[in-house]
């Protein structure tokens, strides 16, 4: 028999830098010059940022490339199918999209995942670049390289691990952002401080108001702030084998209760009950002090968020949706629960009845 070594272990740097700033779309020229892009530029957009947000960038993508063309689709989460990769892939062929092509994403979440997820297999990868237009998508999903799409048996069921060139966030654009929209992506930012950094969690009560006003420079503390902090995490644990894994805090219970009301309840708001229930548990297990579990219910309720749970959605509904969860592995469910503000453990043995006794907390009474 013969034996042909493939040696593969040159490593490829797949760093890059995420620049944060209010009203910055003047630097976007120079930012990207210094990434030598060659060929053409395509923006993948949604119809509602290609009008808001997504023709002002392509005029500044202009000076950097000859051939800059968009690409908008419907807006929602039903985008985010092998359907809509294929029939882009299809587009960017008749466009005469090439290996020196450059994809950019102008949008949430939606958009980001699925460009990211197109150009790391259209031609066996392009190059990408993420300009992020939602408070979730500027905090979470631009930051990390997870790319996919959805399949009827569950959400990012199909995607790859794909770094972006560059992100570019420009607070300003959460300007036009639906204050329900806004707030889905406060969870997240919440999260952050509950699970690594007591001071951000303390910088979040002291500007709760600013926050919610949008005022831009606590606007881009906040975002630089948790895109530091995700980060951190990820250069730690790219793949997600072990750290990456705190940032799935409230989101064990959030999608049960996401898919149990048919997804009627946004994201967001399953986060924020996600992460009280998680605080709940910790609780009854005498994990955190309940003075630190009283602060974070307080906190996330002062961003208008909820902290319990319609009585219509029971307990059985949601405890049996965890066991569809993704983040089950070989049949153990991994909890993340709060020790104190800016501190969490991994726990795995929850009772169904320590699930049921925090739910049923949640439906009605506080902690
Ligand atoms: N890749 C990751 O690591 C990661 C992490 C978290 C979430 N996600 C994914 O992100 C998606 C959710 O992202 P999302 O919350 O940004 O939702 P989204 O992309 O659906 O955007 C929400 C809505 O806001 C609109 N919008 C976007 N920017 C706007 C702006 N500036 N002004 C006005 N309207 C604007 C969009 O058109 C859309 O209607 C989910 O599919 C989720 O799975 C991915």
């Amino acid at each position: 028999m013969t034996r042909i070594e493939v040696s593969l272990k040159k490593l490829e740097d797949r760093s890059y830098s995420i620049f944060v700033g209010h009203r910055c779309l003047a630097e976007l020229e120079r930012i990207l010059s210094e990434l030598e892009l060659k060929g053409s530029v395509f923006i993948v957009t949604d119809d509602n940022t290609n009008e808001l947000w997504a023709r002002k960038i392509k005029k500044h993508l202009e000076h950097i490339s000859e051939c800059v063309k968009t690409i908008s689709i419907p807006p929602g989460e039903e985008q985010k199918s092998l359907r809509t990769i294929e029939k882009l892939a299809r587009k960017l062929i008749n466009m005469e999209a090439d290996r020196t092509s450059t994809l950019v994403a102008v949008g949430g979440g939606v958009i980001g995942d699925i460009t990211g997820f197109l150009a790391s297999i259209f031609l066996r990868g392009v190059a990408f670049i993420n300009i992020p237009t939602t408070l979730l998508a500027q905090v979470d999903s631009s930051v990390g390289g997870k790319t996919g799409v959805d399949l009827v048996e569950g959400k990012n069921l199909v995607g790859t691990f794909y770094q972006p060139r560059l992100v570019f966030t420009d607070v300003d654009f959460l300007s036009t952002l639906p204050r329900e929209e806004f707030l889905n992506g406060m969870a997240e930012v919440i999260k952050y401080g509950i699970i690594m950094d007591y001071d951000f969690f303390e910088f979040l009560e002291a500007n709760v108001e600013k926050i919610l006003g949008r005022d831009p420079d606590v606007l881009v503390k906040t975002v630089s702030h948790c895109c530091k902090l995700k980060r951190n995490v990820v250069e730690d644990d790219e793949k997600e084998s072990g750290l990456r894994r705190i940032l799935n805090f409230g989101h064990t219970i959030a999608h049960s209760v996401e898919s149990a009301s048919n997804y009627r309840v946004k994201h967001g708001w399953a986060v924020a009950v996600g992460m009280v229930a998680a605080t709940l548990i910790a609780v009854g297990r005498e994990i955190i002090e309940p003075d630190d579990a009283r602060r974070i219910e307080t906190l996330i309720g002062r961003f208008g968020l909820p902290v319990s749970l319609p009585e219509n959605l029971s307990s059985e509904l949601i405890i049996n949706g965890l066991s569809f969860d993704k983040k089950r592995r070989k049949g153990v469910l991994h909890w993340v629960l709060p020790r104190k503000i800016g501190s969490v453990e991994v726990v795995t043995g929850i009772t169904r009845g320590e699930i049921k006794n925090a739910i049923e907390k949640l439906q009605g009474k506080s902690l």
